[in-house]
């Protein structure tokens, strides 16, 4: 079967639970599709991955996720999207959407003038927000901000010890001290600590891009030709480098996963 075949599977990968928070959307808004998720938990966190790294894990769960047959692979880390997409985008015969250039232009077209970033050592070192932002709007202000141990947090289910929660209030003041109109969740771990910022503002400061994530992913499979239009059941498979059952309790706030298998390149 060619690679190319709309009934074929859509791929997901991260470096743990964080992708999820894509799937979730993009299951809503392309429902009868079949996925298969890869959470690359040997070696999460990927922010603080050098470049080098990052391209060594990616090939072998994009290798894995080709051989697997997916018509797409949805990059569903805004760390792997903005450090390595530009050298590996070329290499795959399945589409590939990274999170951060598939919603800049959506980002960019909001009415406000101060946007805020929360993501990775790796993403905002990058500066790709900025980068892919600028492109299509040239007056926005964008302050980017590293948050060291948010995805440890989340990875841990540690999101309601009273440390994690003052280390998150601290992080979010020092955001606020920009006075952004809004705030990119800019790493896909972030959404599952929604509930405590939520504590401190409202939720509607908050941008998560996976809902622009998905929308993009539907319009571009559907101009291509390459919805599902078989009445096959539906299917999802969920496989991780390390740690499965760790990887199950953790996704549990965002996602309910059945099965995960554990793969060892
Ligand atoms: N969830 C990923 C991201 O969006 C990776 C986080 C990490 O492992 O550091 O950047």
């Amino acid at each position: 079967m060619s690679i190319l075949n709309m009934n074929n599977p859509i791929g997901f990968f991260d470096s743990g639970v964080g992708g999820l928070t894509v799937l979730k959307e993009v299951k809503k808004t392309l429902p009868n599709e079949d996925f298969i998720y890869f959470g690359d938990t040997l070696h999460v966190p990927y922010g603080d991955k050098t470049k080098e790294e990052l391209i060594d894990y990616s090939k072998n769960i994009l290798k894995f996720l080709e051989k697997k047959g997916c018509k797409a692979v949805v990059m569903a880390c805004n760390t792997t999207s903005s450090t390595i997409y530009e050298d590996i985008k070329d290499k795959y015969n399945f589409k590939l959407y990274p999170v951060v250039q598939s919603v800049a232009k959506i980002l960019a077209g909001l009415d406000i003038e101060r946007m805020g970033i929360f993501a990775t050592k790796a993403t905002i070192a990058s500066g790709a927000y900025s980068k892919e932002i600028l492109k299509f709007n040239s007056k926005m202000q964008v302050f980017g901000q590293y948050c060291p141990n948010w995805v440890r947090i989340v990875e841990n289910n540690l999101s309601n010890n009273i440390e994690s929660v003052s280390i998150i209030k601290s992080d979010l003041e020092r955001m606020l001290s920009n006075a952004p109109q809004k705030i990119v969740l800019g790493c896909t771990h972030y959404p599952y600590l929604l509930p405590v910022l939520t504590k401190f503002v409202s939720k509607d400061l908050f941008i998560d891009p996976a809902e622009y994530l998905a929308q993009f992913v539907k319009d571009d499979l559907v101009k291509s030709g390459l919805t599902k239009n078989s009445n096959t059941p539906h299917f999802e498979e969920f496989y991780v480098s390390a740690n499965p059952d760790k990887f199950k309790t953790g996704a549990k706030v965002f996602y309910e996963v059945d099965n995960v298998s554990e793969i060892i390149f």
